[in-house]
């Protein structure tokens, strides 16, 4: 079966101070470089369950994503850092943390300098409708044009219903999701529902690992099932709500 491919971080570069999170630049044994994602970070090994499943699952949709990756970490990796807060946060992510490929001499994508065209804009916008994805407003879009390309990052808010599971937790009816400040509406056309297959779904599950869903003592088959229902009840109300995202969309032109 397919598996994210893992790597071990051998040298810690540089904090990329933007949002709250603290992603940090490394290098692996692979002499590649990726962007950390801690599983010590303040959101938590849920932000990186979130990363993963969106990521995979919007690559797999046609969106370009940096290639993502299983990143082993040695906490004595923190012994040589000077900045206390990074120290902290190496010291308390030992274990198994997600990368994404580094795109070196990406720039901050801005749709209004370079027009996304209404079909990438509409698809996007749907698409974070469905994974209920409240961090791509314009103000902070968390999109990188690389080589004249639009790339996806930062998944990690996405989902955030997990945050809140009891043992008696059901997909809701309906999830808040307002398209209004998102970084695409301007530019999007008419937006219709993607085709999210089943199987689609159930294979970017598998690629989350175990000690990611379990770290709030939630079995991780009983994990996946969670999210399986909530993708199957997102996609039975499909046309509801992109019902929505498209007034909103027609009432911005
Ligand atoms: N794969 C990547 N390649 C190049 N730069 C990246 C990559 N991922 C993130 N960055 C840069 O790091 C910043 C912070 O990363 P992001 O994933 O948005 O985390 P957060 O917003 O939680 O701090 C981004 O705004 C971007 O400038
Ligand atoms: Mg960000």
């Amino acid at each position: 079966m397919e598996q994210l491919r893992t790597v071990a971080a051998t040298r810690y570069v540089t904090p990329l101070r933007e949002g709250g999170s603290l992603p940090g630049l490394v290098e692996a044994d692979d002499l590649g470089m990726y962007v950390l994602k801690f599983r010590g970070a303040g959101q938590g090994p849920k932000a990186l369950v979130a990363e993963a499943i969106v990521g995979e699952l919007a690559r797999r949709l046609g969106f370009r994503v940096p290639d993502i990756v299983l990143v082993d970490l040695d906490p004595t990796l923190a012994k040589n850092e000077p900045d206390q807060e990074v120290q902290e946060l190496l010291a308390k992510s030992g274990g198994v943390n997600l990368g994404l490929d580094y795109l070196p001499g990406a720039f901050d994508f801005n749709p209004v300098v370079r027009d996304p065209g209404p079909e990438l804009a509409s698809r996007l916008l749907w698409l974070d409708a469905l994974v209920l994805n409240v961090d791509r407003s314009w103000r902070n879009p968390n999109l990188l044009l690389w080589h004249r390309d639009v790339w996806l990052i930062d998944h990690g808010a996405a989902l955030y219903f997990h945050h809140g599971w009891s043992p008696t937790w059901k997909p809701a009816a309906t999830y808040r999701f307002t398209a209004e400040d998102h970084v695409m509406l301007p530019a999007a056309g008419p937006i219709t529902p993607l085709d999210v297959p089943a199987d689609m779904i159930t294979e970017v599950l598998t690629l989350v690992p175990d000690s990611w869903l379990a770290a709030d003592g939630t079995p991780p088959t009983e994990a996946r099932d969670r999210y399986t229902r909530y993708f199957a009840a997102r996609l039975a109300n499909a046309p509801q709500w992109t019902e929505a995202l498209e007034a909103a969309r027609a009432a911005r032109v």
